[in-house]
């Protein structure tokens, strides 16, 4: 029997579109050369990739002094002694909040606004770098008093509020680990996460606000800390929406009394370069989620010198906007760190773009003169959605770089972000896009056109940054000839590499650098076009890409038998026109459980959402007899994909029974 949610009936029809576009956007010949004028003034010229192919290290040397203020000059660049543990900047000491804002204070650049905030209901703050400085010294202070000291872990489970940047900095600040969780996991994704990092303290917030409602978090905290078995201390809770709120008197803390009336006085040391910087959980083939560890130095330098180069950032007049939340690796790098290190003024809005219209993004890049704007392609397939007459009212012809990140770019949607919002009010040349690929684990972007230099091509991240060695090779190892396809590897370690998983390094040798010798492992197909430009293909493993957000598969088939009507499930992200993919499981009911429709399939999906977080919710869950398998009992999820995708299923040979493909189909013609 089959049980859909609404909307998700378009998605098969658009599947096979785009399967059949797929060898089509590969021979995309259409290229945008940077304009004259851009190229003039560009940032990072051609003569990048040369310095960086002459010798490696020094050029990343070279940026790591250019771009940071170091309170010990490092001594090595690499370390490679013992791989693939990497080790940047050795003997180098440096603060990354100090950094990112002490020194722009102390360098006459106090006034500069560093952070425009725009709440969901419209209420607005903005922050100087002066300003900005005082609140992470104040909450540094705070921290520090509740017993957090350096290499101590903190967990931050907070809306897109500047009190989040706040919190990070203030960490890294001291010298503390954090560990976001993104608001939209459930208690038991953010008590794994806690127990997992043993944090001492957590931030977050009473709520926050989701299309125009106010949504709560403390009580997903409260849930997450209801049991013994965790090493939290104090909770300190942000007063966002005023909501009621439990209180566990001693351990909870009001931000305004503690952070804001804490002293302002407080002294950066630096840290080690390799000194641990955050931990951030993201989804792999595996059940349990990951966590990333990214260390100080190396990081600060690639996400600082990314940031600048391939954004064209001119720090005096732009102003960047990076839509991510603070939850993602994306809010991490270029929304907490790289913009403030590089002095910049950067806009950072609470809410859905929907909220309470949808020419809500337009209006606050008109409002504050919007330079560079880095988003999803998700959010743009939204947008062309739901109309260009909704962008056109608004005036955006301050921007200037348009940046893409989180999955593969169609070139549809490219040209719309390209015409609609680059080139808006008939600008003669629309402003570049730039479509970055990088990922939680390589900690700053790694593939994408430089805007001042690169012909940029519909759909193609096109080319690895300077300094960064990417490749496609086959089974083998082999590096494939242009017009071939394979799997995304890295060969040689860059800066903001991942230094491995939280408490398991083996895990990390075995995930990212077992598959290939002496090649880090991405996980991601690619293809290189006949000028030899990459274009992503979508991973290769069991992770799916939900609206540019990683989740695995066998969590959520995790999540589903763990509810006491399912025996069996497997996941498949199917092809979604919106979202990139969407979630669809495929269940098999214990046999005293009654396939009672609507109703079972909402209570499984309440389930995961419980189990998770509503971002893992399936869109469309099957009940159905029978798993695809082999004969050593792998389920063959390719199967499951034609069948959630409406395609004829390809090859059935390898099935343990080869009758199941047919009773499933038949079930779900019921
Ligand atoms: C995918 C997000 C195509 C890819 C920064 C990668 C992309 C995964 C792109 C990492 C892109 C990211 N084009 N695919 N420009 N950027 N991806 O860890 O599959 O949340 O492996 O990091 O997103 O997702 P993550």
């Amino acid at each position: 029997m089959s049980h859909d949610t609404p909307g998700s009936t378009a998605t098969a029809a658009a599947t096979s579109q785009q399967g059949d576009a797929l060898e089509n956007l590969l021979h995309e010949n259409r290229k945008f050369a940077p304009s004259e004028d851009f190229a003039a003034n560009a940032v990072v010229g051609a003569e990048a990739y040369a310095e960086a192919e002459a010798d490696r290290p020094a050029f990343w040397a070279k940026q790591a002094r250019e771009l940071l203020t170091w309170n010990k000059d490092f001594t090595q660049a690499l370390d490679w002694s013992n791989p693939p543990f990497a080790k940047w900047f050795v003997g180098g000491e440096v603060n990354a909040a100090y950094n990112a804002l002490d020194r722009h204070v102390e360098n006459g650049l106090g006034d500069r606004v560093a952070i425009y905030f725009e709440g969901e209901p419209g209420d607005t703050r903005s922050y100087t770098y002066a300003e900005l400085t005082e609140e992470v010294k104040k909450a540094a202070n705070a921290f520090e008093s509740l017993g957090v000291a350096k290499g101590d872990r903190v967990a931050v489970y907070l809306p897109m509020i500047p009190e989040a940047v706040i919190t990070l900095l203030a960490c890294a600040r001291i010298g503390a680990v954090h560990s976001v969780v993104f608001g939209g996991f459930s208690s038991d994704a953010l008590r794994s996460r806690i127990e997992d990092a043993q944090a001492k303290l957590v931030v977050t917030a009473d709520g926050t606000y989701r299309r125009g409602k106010p949504s709560a978090l403390k009580s997903a905290v409260d849930e997450a800390l209801a049991n013994d078995g965790h090493t939290v201390q104090n909770v300190v809770v942000v007063k966002r929406n005023g909501q009621d709120v439990d209180w566990h008197a001693g351990r909870d803390h009001w931000w305004a009394d503690t952070v804001e009336a804490a002293s302002a006085e407080h002294t950066a040391v630096g840290h080690d370069s390799e000194h641990p910087l955050f931990i951030l959980y993201t989804s792999g083939t595996t059940g349990k989620p990951k966590g990333i560890l990214h260390t100080t130095g190396g990081f600060l330098t690639q996400t600082a010198y990314t940031h600048k180069a391939v954004f064209d950032l001119h720090p005096e007049t732009d102003v960047y906007w990076c839509t991510a939340d603070v939850g993602w690796v994306t809010g991490h790098s270029y929304v907490a760190y790289a913009p403030l290190i590089n002095g910049a003024t950067q806009v950072m809005y609470e809410g859905t773009p929907d909220s309470p219209h949808q020419g809500r993004w337009w209006e606050i890049v008109q409002k504050y003169k919007v330079s560079i704007l880095y988003t999803a392609p998700t959010a743009i397939r939204t947008f062309m959605k739901w109309g260009r007459d909704i962008p056109d009212k608004y005036d955006l012809s301050s921007i200037r770089v348009l940046g893409s990140v989180g999955e593969p770019i169609n070139p549809e949607a490219w040209m719309w972000y390209r015409d609609v919002i680059g080139g808006s009010g008939g600008k003669k040349n629309p402003a570049p896009i730039v479509d970055t690929w990088w990922q939680t684990e390589t900690g700053a972007q790694m593939i994408a056109p430089l805007p001042g230099v690169t012909a940029t091509k519909p759909g193609s991240a096109q080319v690895p940054l300077p300094g960064i060695a990417v490749d496609v090779v086959d089974e083998n190892g082999v590096s494939v000839p242009n017009g071939h396809g394979g799997f995304l590897v890295i060969r040689e370690p860059w800066p903001a590499m991942l230094r491995g998983i939280w408490g398991d390094p083996e895990r990390f040798k075995e995930t990212y650098w077992s598959r290939f010798e002496a090649m880090y492992f991405a996980g991601d197909g690619a293809k290189k076009d006949e000028d030899g430009d990459i274009w992503l293909l979508g991973r290769v493993d069991d992770v799916m890409n939900i609206s540019g957000h990683r989740l695995s598969t066998t969590e959520i088939e995790s999540a589903l038998v763990s509810h006491p009507a399912v025996a069996e499930a497997a996941v498949v992200g199917a092809a979604d026109e919106t979202t990139g993919q969407a979630v669809v499981a495929f269940v098999i009911l214990r046999g005293d459980a009654v396939d009672s429709g609507d109703e079972i399939v909402q209570d499984l999906r309440n389930h995961v959402g419980k189990e998770i977080g509503p971002i893992a919710k399936p869109k469309t869950i099957l009940v159905v007899p029978e798993l695809p398998k082999t004969r050593s009992g792998k389920i063959m999820r390719r199967l499951l994909k034609d069948v959630a995708e409406g395609r004829d299923v390809g090859d059935a040979t390898t099935l343990a029974d080869n009758t199941v493909m047919a009773q499933i189909a038949a079930s779900l013609k019921k």
